[in-house]
């Protein structure tokens, strides 16, 4: 028999990170604590994008194979119970690459190109024209890295709200050149309607964007601004310490607006405390930013401490991360499969049944 997690009639999510380092307090805030919350009343899996990661480092495959170790570290550090949730590697579930492939066709090229998300990041990563083609058919494969679970909703950050639009594309699109759904139909009808897929929602964490310490820029390991989990309490003090306000003394009215207080408001638990920080702050009542500063680190030492000793149990063992990762590959397939399944039958190419093995 499977893992009784295929077989809930829990509404299922789906969400899942690039493999590109060790997670930060802006993958909590924005996505994996919600995860957290989400994973006892919802059946969930969470997939590490180590084929997107390819899209531009494919010279790096031993790096990326690290990275995907560590991102379920982290994962399970932050609280994600793989007993409860489905972790996987998008590279073991075949059939998102078939749904990719399938789906490639239902978008316009020129609509893949506009996505602004993808142009950001020929900015950002300054990729220029050299970009490989796989680097656009990311975006594609994610609509399928999605769709493939037929999901209600999809836990992300703020800056993957133009992948679930296109996501969100596809599934109409789909619904209505393969299984007769009208033109008409409200996205919450598709599937009531005979549509194969739903038309997933973004569930965005309620501090979308977190700043870096730079006090600039959202936090991002290429950046250099980010607090990670598994950094030390000293390395949080000191990082928390360079948040960049550019507050000149105690007295001078604050800005509550400001990236330090971004994190007050993210991280400081005890309401009053943060309304009463913040009131002190902005009439500039005798309150340093070095005062807040050692607030905020304490709170994020609080928070971090159980992260770091979960963390530590799984550290120096591949094994049990591989057992995990292999346990999650085979639950996700089941459904992957059957949502593929589906979607050659509404395609007309269902010719025969065919089953998936993993080793
Ligand atoms: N693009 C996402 C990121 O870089 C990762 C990702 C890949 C993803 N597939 C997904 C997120 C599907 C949500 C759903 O963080």
């Amino acid at each position: 028999m499977t893992s009784a997690n295929t077989l809930t009639s829990k509404p299922r999510i789906l969400t899942g990170d690039t493999p590109t380092g060790t997670l930060h307090l802006g993958h909590w805030v924005g996505s994996v604590k919600r995860r957290v919350e989400l994973q006892s009343s919802h059946e969930c899996y969470f997939l590490i994008a180590n084929m997107h990661a390819f899209t531009t480092r494919a010279e790096q495959a031993a790096d990326i194979r690290r990275d995907s170790i560590e991102i379920v570290r982290d994962y399970l550090a932050m609280g994600i119970d793989p007993t409860l949730s489905a972790i996987f590697l998008q590279s073991e579930v075949p059939a998102i690459a078939e749904l990719t492939f399938l789906f490639a066709m239902l978008l316009p090229f020129n609509r893949v190109m506009r996505n602004p998300t993808l142009k950001d990041e020929i900015k950002i990563k300054g990729l220029g024209e050299t970009y490989s083609f796989g680097f656009p058919l990311y975006a594609v494969g994610q609509t399928a890295d999605i769709l493939a679970f037929r999901p209600v909703g999809v836990p992300v950050g703020e800056d993957q709200i133009p992948h679930l639009e296109m996501t969100r594309e596809v599934a109409r699109r789909f619904n209505q050149i393969f299984c007769g759904v009208s033109e008409h139909t409200e996205d919450a009808d598709h599937v009531r309607l005979g549509g194969t897929f739903p038309v997933p929602r973004a569930d965005v964490g309620a501090v979308g964007r977190l700043m870096g310490i730079d006090g600039i820029n959202k936090m991002s390991k290429s950046l250099g601004n980010a607090i990670f989990i598994a950094d030390t309490p000293k390395d949080v003090q000191k990082k928390v310490g360079k948040i960049f306000t550019g507050r000149q003394s105690p007295t001078d009215p604050g800005d509550v607006n400001n990236a330090l207080f971004q994190f007050v408001d993210a991280f400081i638990t005890d309401s009053a405390r943060v309304a009463e920080l913040k009131d002190r702050y902005a009439r500039g009542d005798n309150i340093g930013d070095g005062h807040v500063k050692v607030e905020v680190a304490e709170a994020l030492n609080a928070l971090l401490e159980p992260m770091r000793e979960r963390r530590r149990q799984y550290e120096g063992n591949d094994d049990v991360v591989i057992d995990i990762l292999r346990d999650g590959c085979r639950r996700a397939n089941l459904v992957a499969e059957e949502t593929l399944a589906l979607a050659k039958d509404a395609a007309k190419l269902g010719y025969f049944a065919r089953r998936l093995t993993i080793g």
